[in-house]
């Protein structure tokens, strides 16, 4: 466990884990569901105050799934709707799924209802994937042409994320890299659509070369559903293509991964003999 100054929002419960955060950067514990939704809208403000101070901007990638909503409602209530500078924030997806806007089932769709219709965000600033694009080829290309000219960068070279979020499903699927799909190899392309077949449904998700370049990774994972799953990541247990979260490895020199995890979903990790 990496020894981390807990903050006034989110103390670290020191931690009886046995986790060598080494090769998957910092593991942070606390202690359930409500503290890990403050740590993660507390990481998220620092990171985008960071990245205006040093940059001007900041570019966030956010996951989808219900973990990250309650941060949402955070971010939207005070202090951090004032505090934020939203007007300087530009956000997108890790992923998507091939569904309206109007659905609950859309990333987009729910964050926005959640948080960024709460915050004032200007709308140019909010970029969600074009789900009534005819397919979800079409729609995956536009998101990349857009990266690439939201961020100015030329084929061969990586927008650079100043914040992404991933959330972990229970097999190990981080954004939509499920185990076993073909977006997992994808290492030229910056936004395709990936079938997973044993959901008989196709997602649209960033891939592994564009969210390793990340600065900032921060996996928000909570719950006892993810804790075996979490430990065989964590462990470097059965194959990247079985467990894609183990495929997030961020950039040298500069980038870095923060695991925010709960105690539930920390349940299967060794712990320290006393
Ligand atoms: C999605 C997500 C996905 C999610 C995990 C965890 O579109 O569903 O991007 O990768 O982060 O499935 O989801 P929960 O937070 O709901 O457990």
């Amino acid at each position: 466990m990496s020894e981390t100054s807990p903050s006034p929002h989110h103390p670290i419960t020191p931690s009886p884990f046995e986790i060598d955060p080494a090769p998957h950067g910092e593991v942070i514990v606390v202690v359930d569901g409500s503290a890990l939704a403050r740590a993660a809208a507390e990481r998220f403000a620092r990171v985008v105050e960071h990245s205006v101070s040093e940059r001007g901007e900041a570019f966030v990638a956010l996951s989808g799934g219900s973990t990250p909503k309650q941060m949402g409602a955070i971010l939207a209530r005070e202090p951090y709707r004032s505090r934020i500078p939203w007007d300087r924030v530009h956000i997108y997806w890790g992923d998507e799924r091939w569904v309206p806007l109007g659905s609950p089932e859309s990333n987009a769709g729910e964050a926005k209802r959640g948080f960024l219709d709460l915050v004032p965000i200007p709308l140019a600033n909010v970029r969600a994937w074009d789900t009534g694009a005819e397919t979800p080829g079409v729609a995956a290309a536009a998101y990349e042409a857009l990266l690439r000219r939201d961020f100015s960068v030329a084929p061969r070279f990586l927008p650079r994320f100043d914040l992404v979020l991933l959330g972990m499903g229970d097999d190990g699927h981080t954004a939509s890299l499920f185990p076993d799909t073909e977006a997992l190899a994808e290492r030229e392309l910056l936004a395709v659509a990936n079938f997973v077949p044993k959901m008989d449904t196709t997602r649209l998700t960033l891939t592994l070369p564009v969210l390793n370049a990340g600065r900032e990774i921060i996996f928000l994972v909570g719950g006892p559903g993810k804790a075996d799953t979490l430990e065989a990541v964590l462990a470097g247990e059965q194959t990247a293509a079985e467990l894609p979260a183990r495929l997030i490895q961020p950039a040298p020199p500069d980038g870095k991964l923060t695991w925010l995890i709960d105690e539930d979903a920390a349940a299967s990790l060794p712990r320290r003999s006393p």
